[in-house]
């Protein structure tokens, strides 16, 4: 199909976009790795990370697949008419999270300006679904159509999300759930529906059709609903949901199984360039293991590690959304010659790869070696950190690449000698406008994020109330401990086994901080309560805690919550004397 000139200028600028949020979300990813090599200043962690998750999901992501959507579906209507103002606001919106979360984390103005996207999101959605009701209804336009559904469906977790935390917290299990619901839908309809539903309907315009009974389109679809099943478990254990997730897995991995059959006889002919074909087989590859994965969930041990072990959550979602979703549909988009297929791009996008793999196997190793109780790699933190240095590499290639004469060599359309010129003046004009407008919006905001940020932080009412008064044994349950006369040996061996575990990633033994502060003398510092509070429930400790909040300050690094329970706290704290008694020569000075 030939492209109009306005169109591809369209497509041009739209990927240059989407390819540019990617890079930035990889630069962010990055540092958060640094995080854990070397000591970052002024920047806070968990900042960082809200504003990694968002670019990388909304802004590369979403504008990825979307206009991948909009580009094969829409035709010959033009672009630039029809979805110009919304992609705009889209750009607005996703520079106005740019900004302000580093800065303010969850505040009111990252949090406008994502409750913006959502609303543009559904404006767009809106517009494609009319033309997709003017389509045959194959099975490509029923799968786009799902994961336009689920995407949908994911947002309402979003919407749930302020009155939750406003009545219940954010340690209640619906306020988890709610997070879970968008995540879950978000990446099992949106876009591994979306993806497969791409490529499906890419081989129906080549004139190849593959079908599903509608039983088969059944389990696809209803394994998409079921799987949220253990989602409920993790924040509440209950058999009933727990077998429903089993069993959903299960037909999950066999839809998987019976379509990615399909497609496989039909790649040869649908991706002659064998570039394109490996990157459409790696994401199918990756599905394949994603299923795999959730197979193993049956296994109730497997399933308590899938989110107590945090690597493993991680590599999931990365598995999803860089392995499945971002091959699948640079695949396609190359194919297409929307992305170029160019050397410097396959390079680019070759590195990109290497840097997935890389990342993929040392955080799933790594946490195979944590759930075997080995320990940590001594390279485990550097390894990742070069491998995921990989990635705004190969992206800055791409990126590059985008701005670079035709796309495709030897194809009439996408080859304009002048529109290059036309492209960067117009990404200019519109990136000024946005720039401007979302510096307006902030300043009119008074900048005064930090103090929006700690109040939305800190949501419950008894947050507040109990902010000043700071108690020397902290905040949980723990409100006395027995010391008794010595260390119990066998108690502080069973302390060590986990803080070898799960703790000296960021913790040494001795006065140094690494991450966190050295363990040397924590119990001199520190009332036996108040560390066991400070293990046992550290995000609120961390949210309320004075003492706990300073910490915080100097480190600029919110300790993780690893679930530990009360008897291993109980061990760990035991281990802490021990190592002050044989350190600091001293232990327990602080209830003495
Ligand atoms: C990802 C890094 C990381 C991991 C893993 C980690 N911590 Fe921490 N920890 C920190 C940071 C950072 C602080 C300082 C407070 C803050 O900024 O969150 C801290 C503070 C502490 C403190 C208070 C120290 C003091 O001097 O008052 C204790 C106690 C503690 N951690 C125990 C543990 C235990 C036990 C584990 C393992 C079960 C653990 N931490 C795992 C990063 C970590």
């Amino acid at each position: 199909m030939r492209i109009s000139k306005p169109n591809e200028l369209f497509i041009r600028i739209w990927n240059r976009w989407a390819v540019g949020f990617f890079l930035i979300a990889a630069l962010l990813g990055v540092t958060m790795r640094a995080f854990y090599i070397v000591e970052i200043p002024v920047l806070e962690y968990r900042h960082i990370l809200h504003t990694h998750s968002h670019l990388a999901l909304l802004g590369w992501g979403f504008m990825m697949l979307m206009g991948t959507m909009i580009f094969e579906l829409e035709g010959k209507a033009s672009y630039g008419e029809k979805y110009g103002w919304l992609f705009i606001a889209l750009l607005i919106s996703l520079l106005g999270m740019l900004f302000s979360f580093p800065v303010q984390g969850y505040g009111v103005v990252s949090i406008t300006f994502s409750t913006l996207f959502v609303l543009i999101s559904y404006a767009l959605i809106f517009k494609l679904w009319k033309t997709l009701g003017q389509k045959e209804y194959t099975l490509g336009i029923r799968l786009i159509r799902w994961s336009l559904i689920g995407y949908l469906i994911s947002t309402l977790g979003l919407w749930a999300l302020g009155p939750v935390t406003a009545t219940l917290g954010r340690m209640h299990e619906l306020y988890f759930m709610t997070i879970q619901w968008f995540l879950h839908f978000q990446l099992n309809a949106w876009f591994v529906l979306g993806t497969l539903g791409m490529i499906v309907f890419f081989a129906e315009k080549r004139g190849i059709k593959i079908l599903l009974s509608s039983f088969q389109q059944g389990l696809l679809i209803g394994s998409v609903f079921l799987t949220f099943a253990l989602a409920i478990t993790w924040a509440k254990p209950s058999p009933i949901f727990f077998w429903i997730n089993s069993l959903a897995v299960i037909i999950q991995a066999l839809a998987y199984y019976i379509l990615l059959q399909k497609v496989l006889k039909t790649l040869p002919r649908l991706f002659p360039q064998p570039f394109t074909k490996m990157l459409i087989l790696l994401a199918l590859g990756s599905l394949v293991a994603k299923a795999f994965l959730q197979v193993l969930l049956v296994f109730p041990e497997v399933a308590v590690i899938s989110y107590t072990i945090r690597m493993y959550v991680i590599g999931f979602l990365h598995l999803v959304m860089l392995g499945a979703m971002t091959f699948g549909i640079v695949g396609l988009a190359m194919e297409e010659g929307r992305l170029p297929s160019t050397l410097s791009s396959k390079i680019g996008w070759s590195l990109i790869l290497g840097g997935f793999l890389g990342t993929e196997l040392l955080l799933f190793g790594q946490g195979t070696l944590v759930w075997m109780q080995l320990g940590y790699l001594s390279w485990y933190h550097l390894g990742l950190f070069v491998f995921s240095v990989l990635f705004p590499l190969g992206l800055a290639l791409s990126f590059i690449s985008l701005f670079s004469g035709p796309y495709v060599q030897n194809q009439s359309f996408l080859k304009y000698p002048n529109s290059n010129q036309l492209n960067v003046e117009t990404m200019k004009k519109v990136m000024i406008w946005s720039l401007g407008i979302v510096a307006m919006l902030m300043t009119s905001c008074g900048g005064g994020s930090e103090s929006q940020s700690s109040s939305s932080e800190s949501g419950s009412p008894a947050a507040e109330a109990a902010a000043p008064v700071a108690d020397p044994k902290g905040i949980g349950e723990i409100k006395s401990v027995d010391l008794g006369p010595g260390v119990n040996a066998t108690l502080a061996d069973q302390g060590k086994a986990i803080v070898d575990m799960k703790c000296t990633a960021c913790h040494q033994l001795n006065d140094k901080r690494l991450v966190g502060p050295g363990f040397q003398g924590v119990t001199n510092r520190r009332r036996p309560e108040w560390i066991m509070n400070m293990i046992t429930n550290v995000d609120v400790m961390l949210d309320q805690d004075p003492e706990a909040q300073k910490l915080l300050e100097e480190c600029l690094t919110r300790m993780p919550n690893q679930n530990i329970s009360m008897n291993d706290a109980r061990g760990i704290l035991e281990f802490m004397r021990k190592n002050d008694e044989e350190k600091a020569g001293q232990r327990d000075a602080a209830v003495k």
